[in-house]
């Protein structure tokens, strides 16, 4: 990737800015949409959403716009911890007139921790939408995941007795037939799936299951079915079998929530990575009102249901392609 070569005249705390939104870059967002803009400056990284990459029809309160940059802030932080400094976050409360969501300083100068491998696996964490092997997550994995969750003011709920799984499993089919049925939503699925190499943000073909194209039935499967066009590289999706299965769930239900979110979520994500394992985001369930709010209530969730995660171990994942550098860091 292409990193500006810093000079010596600048300050030395915009090289470290500029690597950080560099790392922020990689980060997931819903449907690759990439919905943000970096500013580096010489004392501060500004973190902003790109509100005309907003899905609006799949996300018109632009909750898993602001869990996508969430995701970014959590990389920019952890790539300025590993660069040895403590990560200063100021986060705005709903978004400033400059839909500015973060702001980033370095605080005290203090060696890297388990920050530098997470900064590692920045780069292999991939969404894997193929089948996950045999091999389970350990409860102590689960344990250890939902730890980190917590310290970012989320929870993972684990989907693990049999009565869970099926309802889970029930709502996701209720909600992908919902959303396959909306023309809009298809429509809109169309415009952020692609097989052209060159283009830069979007869900690749090579990254997503062969589901027969548009008019196929998708109901049953657990993974999203992208393949509209017919293209998909990888092997047909399953349903939701035995793989482990996580829920995201914020005490509030706001922009700032779900700010964190995004942040717990890339934080585990980065976690899962660098101890070998996977995930792919499953999001039906949690757009569709009616079934979010049967999954809250059926399960006796506090909380508000986020985001469902299938985390496994598998090959692994085709990478996806992110916008230029260039096209969305500014220097001031
Ligand atoms: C908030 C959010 C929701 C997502 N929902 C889904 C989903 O429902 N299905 C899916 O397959 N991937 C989902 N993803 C994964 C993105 O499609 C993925 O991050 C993007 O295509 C970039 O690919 P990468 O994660 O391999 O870098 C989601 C990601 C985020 C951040």
């Amino acid at each position: 990737m292409h990193e500006t070569i810093p000079s010596p005249f600048e300050a030395p705390a915009r090289s470290v800015l500029r690597q950080a939104a560099h790392q922020a870059v990689k980060a997931p967002s819903i449907h690759n949409t990439q919905p943000w803009r970096f500013v580096v400056a010489d004392n501060r990284l500004d973190i902003a959403v790109d509100g005309t990459r907003r899905l609006d029809v799949l996300d018109p309160r632009g909750r898993q716009l602001m869990i996508s940059c969430g995701c970014a802030l959590l990389n920019a932080r952890v790539a300025i911890a590993a660069q040895g400094y403590e990560p200063v976050v100021e986060r705005c409360s709903s978004v400033d007139v400059n839909n500015v969501v973060a702001r980033l300083r370095l605080g005290a100068e203090r060696p890297a921790g388990r920050e530098a491998e997470l900064n590692q696996a920045i780069e292999r964490r991939r969404t894997n939408r193929r089948p996950f092997r045999g091999e389970g997550v350990s409860i102590a994995e689960v344990a250890r995941l939902n730890g980190l969750a917590q310290t970012e003011d989320a929870d993972l709920v684990n989907i693990s007795t049999d009565e869970e799984r099926r309802l889970v499993a029930e709502l996701l089919a209720k909600a992908s037939r919902l959303e396959a049925e909306d023309p809009a939503y298809l429509r809109e699925l169309l415009a952020w799936t692609t097989d052209d190499p060159d283009r830069q943000d979007g869900v690749h073909a090579s990254t997503v299951p062969f589901a027969g194209g548009a008019g196929q039935s998708g109901a049953g499967t657990a993974v999203r079915r992208f393949d509209l066009h017919g293209t998909g590289w990888l092997p047909s999706a399953a349903p939701l079998t035995e793989e482990c299965v996580l829920l995201l769930c914020t005490a509030e239900d706001g922009p700032d929530a779900w700010l964190r979110a995004g942040e717990a979520l890339e934080l585990v994500w980065l976690e899962l990575t660098a101890i070998g394992l996977s995930a792919s985001p499953i999001g039906q369930v949690v757009e569709v009102r009616g079934t979010r709010d049967r999954m809250r209530r059926e399960l006796g969730l506090r909380g508000y249901p986020q985001l469902v995660l299938r985390v496994g171990r598998a090959l692994a994942p085709p990478s996806s392609r992110r916008r230029s550098p260039s096209d969305v860091i500014v220097e001031m």
